[in-house]
């Protein structure tokens, strides 16, 4: 249980970051044996190499809990106030998939609800959880993002199907001062809903019922304009990214790390172009994980962590977009700490 005291001047600050994969592996060349596709048109038009999946019987709960595990552990305490979970692809429609997460990890008793903003959830995610420390309801907030899109993917469609993947990425917030290295910066948010039909899945909600007699095949599967949506994406992307670097009183110049959503390396290119950020400034790893939703940014920030792409003191600008349409940025600069 939690109750709400407004705390002046708090911030909410990174103590715990990681990331998991479900171990089975999907190459190129394994969906070309059932797609028309090709292991050289998907490295080209998306830079995707190899993508995680679910096995079967394993569901988004089982990713969050991993990543969520490995985050409470790089903070060093197991403990968290509240759970937050970005999600597109939930256990089940009712109830929320968090509460089953938090009670997994020993947090039974917390408040634990799911945010629903497609591939930008994690940075909706963030603005919750600052406001969860801001108002006083937790100190500390573990927010995780997970993903098992291969369950909602059309197997078919090569469109989609090349591109979203399975995966985990959480972090640890905890309150602490503006001034701290880790303190989220503004947060900067956005939404389009005269698009939303550029990015969704039809069926399944209360308009069209995935068993009413209305539906026809394909509309349980996520669909994609994928063309408009990647122009969106580079606008959206780089506006919403120069917003929240000239919010937190920082020049694109000193960005030091751009952890952007892993939505197909020919945007993130474009993103990093339009923004004078170096390619060696940019993280990614869309070659190894393909795009996987919520999850993208913070298992980016896990991997990047560990493998020393990221490290202390590095000024990073963290930028999603997705259905909705959908988009955000942050900043933060990054803080000492162990990678889960
Ligand atoms: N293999 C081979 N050919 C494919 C293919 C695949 N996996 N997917 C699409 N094609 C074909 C199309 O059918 C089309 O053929 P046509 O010219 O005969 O009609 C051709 O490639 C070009 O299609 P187009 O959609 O213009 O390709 P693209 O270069 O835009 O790449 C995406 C397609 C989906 C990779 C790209 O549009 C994209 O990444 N969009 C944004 C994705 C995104 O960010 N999504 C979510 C935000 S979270």
């Amino acid at each position: 249980m939690s109750t709400t005291e407004p705390v002046e001047d708090r911030a909410a600050v990174l103590a715990g970051v990681g990331g998991w994969v479900p171990p089975h592996v999907v190459t190129n060349d394994d969906l070309s044996a059932h797609l028309d596709t090709s292991d050289e048109w998907i490295r080209t038009r998306t830079g995707i190499r190899t993508r995680h999946r679910v096995s079967p019987g394993m569901a988004t709960s089982d990713l969050a809990v991993e990543a969520g595990r490995r985050a409470l552990d790089s903070s060093g305490d197991d403990r968290a106030g509240a759970v937050v979970l970005a999600t597109t692809t939930p256990d089940r429609i009712c109830p929320a998939t968090a509460p089953d997460v938090a009670a997994r990890l020993g947090l039974a008793g917390v408040p634990a609800f799911d945010v629903s903003a497609v591939c930008t959830g994690f940075l909706y995610g963030l603005a919750t959880a600052a406001g969860l420390i801001a108002t006083g309801v937790a100190e500390r907030v573990l927010l995780i993002g997970a993903d098992a899109f291969t369950t909602i993917v059309d197997p078919t469609d090569r469109s989609t199907a090349v591109i979203f993947a399975d995966g985990a990425g959480a972090v640890v917030l905890r309150a602490g001062r503006p001034e701290e290295p880790g303190a989220l910066g503004p947060v900067v948010l956005g939404t389009d809903g005269t698009l939303s039909h550029l990015i969704r899945v039809p069926a399944g909600g209360s308009r069209q019922r995935s068993l009413a007699a209305t539906h026809s095949p394909g509309e349980q599967f996520f669909q994609m304009e994928g063309r408009d949506t990647f122009r969106h994406a580079v606008d959206r992307m780089a506006t919403a990214s120069r917003q929240a670097v000239a919010a937190a009183g920082w020049s694109m110049g000193g960005v030091d790390r751009l952890a952007a959503h892993q939505a197909n390396a020919r945007i993130l290119h474009a993103v990093a172009d339009r923004l004078g950020i170096p390619a060696e400034h940019q993280l990614s790893n869309i070659a190894e994980v393909g795009n996987t939703g919520a999850a993208s940014i913070p298992l980016l920030l896990a991997q990047s962590a560990a493998d020393g792409g990221l490290e202390a003191g590095h000024r990073t600008l963290l930028t999603a977009f997705g259905g909705g349409l959908a988009w955000g940025a942050t900043t933060l600069t990054w803080p000492k700490l162990s990678a889960g």
